[in-house]
C-alpha cells in the first residue's frame, strides 16, 4: 500500500477523523481506497440523522466511535468540523503522540483546543469533495515538511501546495480550492470568465504558481449542469458559514468575480478571529 509511514507510525493506534460531513466521509473513503486498512480508522460525528445515514450509504457504519474513543486512540487526528465548531474536541484527552491535522478554514492552529505541542500541530486545505471522488484535487499544506500529512495527501491523489506563511491559507483557500465552485456559479449566472483577471486578482495576494490553479479549476469544474445538478454540487462544497458560501453569496447579490473571491477571504480572515 501507498501509506507506509502512516501504517508504521500508527502500530497499534488509528487514525481518527473528528468530523463526519461532506470532506470527512470522502476523506475516510480516499484513505480506504488507498489500503488503510479499516481497522485502522475511526470517525466522530455529533450525531445528526441525516450524517448517520451517510456514513452508512458510504459503508463507514462499522468505523464509527464516539469522539472520547476517537481522542483517545488516534495518533494521526484529522480535524474536520466547521470553523463555527472549532471548539468541538476542547476538554478530551488526546493521545500526548497525537499528531493533529486541521482542515478548517480560517482557523489558525494556535486556536485548536488540542493538548498536543505546536510541532504535532499542521494545517491542510483541500478542494471540494467532489475532486477527492476524482482522484484530481489539491491541497495546501502548512508547515510544508510535514512526512506523515504529505503521505495522507499524496495517498488522496491531492497535488500538494506547500505554503510559506499559515496566513497564505486565506488567499488560497478563495482562489483555489473555491474557485471552480464560483466559476460554475459565475457562469450558472450567464457570465463570461476572465483568467487575465484571476491572475491579477492571484497576484495582489501573492499565490505562487497560479497558472497551475487556473488550470486544475477549469479541468475539474463540472459543465452543462442542470439547475438541480448544479444546486447538489454546490451544497457539498459549501460549507455553511464558511468561505465558499461566502463567495457564493457575494456573486448572487450582483459583485464580479473577483470582489466576490476577496469576500470569500474576508470570511476566512474573520474565521480566524473566531
Ligand atoms: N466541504 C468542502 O468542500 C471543504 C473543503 C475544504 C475544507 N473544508 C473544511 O472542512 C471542514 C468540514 O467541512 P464539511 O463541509 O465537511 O462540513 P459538514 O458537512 O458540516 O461536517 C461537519 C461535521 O462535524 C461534525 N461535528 C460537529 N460538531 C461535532 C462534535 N462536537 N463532535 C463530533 N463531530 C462534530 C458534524 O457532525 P453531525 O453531522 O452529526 O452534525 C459533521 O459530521 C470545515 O472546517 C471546512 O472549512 C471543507
Amino acid at each position: 500500500m501507498n501509506l507506509e509511514l502512516t501504517g508504521r507510525f500508527l502500530g497499534d493506534a488509528t487514525l481518527g477523523l473528528f468530523g463526519a460531513g461532506h470532506l470527512g466521509r470522502a476523506i475516510a473513503q480516499g484513505l480506504l481506497a488507498a489500503g488503510l486498512p479499516k481497522r485502522r480508522l475511526a470517525i466522530c460525528r455529533r450525531g445528526s440523522i441525516e450524517t448517520d445515514r451517510a456514513l452508512s450509504d458510504a459503508g463507514l457504519a462499522e468505523v464509527v466511535a464516539s469522539s472520547e474513543q476517537v481522542a483517545r486512540r488516534s495518533r494521526i487526528l484529522l480535524y474536520l468540523v466547521r470553523p463555527q465548531d472549532y471548539l468541538a474536541m476542547q476538554g478530551l484527552e488526546l493521545r500526548a503522540d497525537c499528531l493533529v491535522v486541521s482542515f478548517m478554514a480560517g482557523v489558525p492552529l494556535q486556536n485548536l483546543p488540542a493538548n498536543v505541542a505546536a510541532a504535532q500541530r499542521v494545517r491542510a486545505m483541500t478542494s471540494a469533495p467532489d475532486t477527492l471522488r476524482q482522484r484530481d484535487g489539491l491541497a495546501a499544506l502548512y508547515p510544508a515538511d510535514n512526512p506523515l500529512t504529505r503521505e495522507l495527501l499524496a495517498s488522496l491523489h491531492l497535488k500538494i501546495v506547500p505554503l510559506r506563511r499559515e496566513s497564505d491559507f486565506h488567499a488560497f483557500t478563495a482562489l483555489g480550492p473555491c474557485l471552480p465552485i464560483a466559476l460554475t456559479q459565475w457562469e450558472g449566472l450567464g457570465h463570461e470568465i476572465d483568467d487575465a483577471e484571476l491572475r491579477q486578482t492571484a497576484e495582489r495576494f501573492e499565490l505562487p504558481d497560479y497558472d497551475s490553479i487556473l488550470q486544475w479549476a477549469h479541468r475539474v469544474r463540472p459543465r452543462r449542469l442542470s439547475d438541480a445538478e448544479r444546486k447538489r454540487y454546490l451544497a457539498q462544497a459549501a460549507t455553511p458559514g464558511g468561505v465558499t458560501e461566502a463567495i457564493l453569496h457575494a456573486l448572487t447579490s450582483g459583485m464580479n468575480l473577483s470582489a466576490a473571491l476577496e469576500q470569500g477571504i474576508k470570511r476566512s480572515r474573520e474565521l480566524a478571529i473566531g
